[in-house]
């Protein structure tokens, strides 16, 4: 053959693979509302950064008739590229090539393209769209799919790994994603569930849709499973951009820097207002969040799920931290089973990567009834204790109203190694509310007072009497757990001279094979 002709041959065999499963195949891609998998790649990287690697990979079987019908790339696109110009790595499933299933060639495409980004310590995006295990390729198709579960494994604290679903991702095909750090879906295109809505009639003969089953919403909202949902795919694809922007590169890495234009020494009077007089009273600690970090901006994660608890990266003159806080505006703000969970997730993650978590703390302790002690929130609730008390990276601490019992502990305190602790001078720390605590204090006392009027005089002298002691931070401040009480409008400056001040911090724990978290 002529040179001329090997290069034509290449550049048809390129044409050919990014046509995937064909024309008519894309076509009804896009009639779901749905893009290919390069179209997709196009999106997430800069522009022209892309380099694919193994178009030219087919499958080798030779089973139900799928020996004559190949296609190059089958049916996943892999390669490296870059995001705001920082390497990353990428695989796309094709679900125009046998709806995007998972061959023993397809999973090695992938495997392959993990121990790339491990060699050089760059983030794995994944974007899923596939019919799950190739039906054709049986205990091959299973045993790629655990080879990649090994991958993920092996990687998950070294690299940043993301995963989004912008189509089906069911059986077992659903634990790469979930073995990864993120999960991103798009409402009304993608589901993921372990069985079906066909068998679960069988088995449990609930009816359910695939959307009610595993949609976007149900693990944005009720399962957790999802950590981002993205009205579409493009917003999806911008959410991981984004994100990315708040991480290192691998755990070696410190987040990056950006430069800040944000004054440091900002003062925002309307947080000495913030705190209502009555301190059953809610507010939303979103304010406080928007108001103190860089530029009022704030990028949620799990917003839909176990809103008790906001989790979400900020920037503290241009540095990324994990922002922790109570949410008062729902459920007062209580440490339940989700919230516990979505929490301790959050902390390990940033203390995997390096990240700072800067946590505001109102919790009136954690939720009492059947339904949590059933649940396990003594376990639940230890994984978050577990993860501020094993977490070694800059850990900045403000008390903005309340600090009760446990919760109080839980959540950053000096006591699990919390390295700078501040409270606002609106802040209560005891081991529960006044109320119940002079019920239990002065039981025989309040048995003996039958008199109404004498028994309300009673009980508001002694709950005056508990405010003084324990309502504020200064008994905190006396035993050096609380490092300084501050003014309310002047936390961004406090907070980013505290991060500044624990840029060099070094701490670590005791060597071991690894720790035992409650599970
Ligand atoms: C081979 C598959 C396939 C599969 C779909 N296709 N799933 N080929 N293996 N798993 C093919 C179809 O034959 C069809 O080929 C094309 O992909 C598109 O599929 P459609 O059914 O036409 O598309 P749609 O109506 O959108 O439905 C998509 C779907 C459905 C919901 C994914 O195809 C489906 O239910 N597939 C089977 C899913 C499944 O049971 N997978 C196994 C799960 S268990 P043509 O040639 O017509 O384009 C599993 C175990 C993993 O994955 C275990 C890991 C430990």
């Amino acid at each position: 053959m002529a040179i001329q002709d090997k290069i034509k041959e290449l550049l048809d065999k390129r044409v050919q693979a990014k046509l995937g499963g064909g024309e008519k195949r894309i076509e009804a891609q896009h009639a779901k509302g749905k893009l290919t998998a390069r179209e997709r790649i196009e999106l997430l990287l800069d522009e022209k950064s892309f380099e694919e690697f193994d178009m030219f990979v087919t499958h080798n079987c030779r089973d139900f008739g799928i020996e004559n019908e190949s296609y190059l790339s089958d049916g996943v696109v892999t390669g490296y590229g870059t995001i705001d110009g920082r390497l990353v790595y990428v695989f796309s499933q094709d679900f125009t090539v046998f709806g995007g299933s998972l061959s023993d060639s397809y999973a090695k495409k992938i495997c392959k393209l993990m121990d790339k980004a491990m060699k050089v310590g760059a983030p794995v995006i994944g974007l899923n769209d596939s019919g799950g295990a190739r039906i054709q390729e049986g205990v091959l198709s299973l045993a790629g799919y655990a080879e990649i579960f090994e991958k993920n494994i092996l990687a998950s604290g070294v690299i940043p790994q993301i995963s989004a679903i912008f189509g089906p991702c069911a059986g077992g095909a659903v634990y790469s994603p979930a073995l990864t750090d993120y999960i991103v879906m798009s409402k009304k295109t993608s589901y993921m569930f372990v069985t079906g809505p066909k068998v679960v009639k069988t088995v449990t003969n609930e009816t359910v849709t695939d959307e009610e089953l595993g949609g976007a919403m149900v693990h944005g909202s009720k399962s957790g499973v999802a950590h981002l949902v993205a009205e579409d795919e493009r917003e999806g694809i911008l959410l991981i951009r984004k994100l990315l922007s708040y991480l290192p590169q691998n755990n070696l890495e410190d987040p990056p820097l950006l430069n800040c234009s944000d004054p440091i020494d900002r003062l925002e009077d309307f947080l000495n207002e913030i705190i209502p007089e009555n301190p059953n009273k809610p507010y939303d600690v979103k304010d406080v969040i928007h108001l103190v970090v860089d530029n009022n901006e704030f990028f949620e994660i799990q917003r839909h799920y176990a809103p008790n608890i906001i989790t979400g990266y900020a920037r503290f003159n241009g540095m990324p931290v994990g922002i922790v806080a109570n949410q008062p505006n729902y459920l007062a703000g209580v440490l339940d089973i989700n919230a516990s969970r979505k929490a301790a997730r959050f902390v390990r993650f940033c203390d995997a990567f390096n990240i700072p978590i800067v946590t505001f703390v109102d919790v009136p302790g954690f939720l009492p009834g059947t339904a949590q002690e059933y649940g396990g929130i003594i376990i639940h609730g230890a994984k978050l204790l577990f993860a501020y008390g094993e977490a070694t990276v800059p850990k900045v601490t403000v008390i903005l109203r309340k600090a009760y019992g446990g919760a109080y502990d839980v959540m950053s305190s000096k006591h699990l190694r919390g390295d700078i602790n501040y409270a606002w001078p609106m802040a209560e720390i005891a081991v529960m509310g006044p109320k119940g605590a002079i019920e239990i204090l002065y039981q025989k006392e309040l048995k003996t007072l039958t008199d109404q009027a004498a028994r309300e005089k009673f009980l508001k002298e002694k709950e005056e009497e508990y405010k003084l002691k324990f309502a504020n931070p200064y008994n905190a401040a006396k035993y050096g757990y609380i490092d300084d009480v501050i003014e309310p409008r002047n936390t961004r400056f406090r907070v980013i001279r505290a991060l500044q001040s624990l840029s060099t911090k070094k701490d670590s724990n005791p060597p071991k094979k690894h720790s035992n978290l409650p599970l």
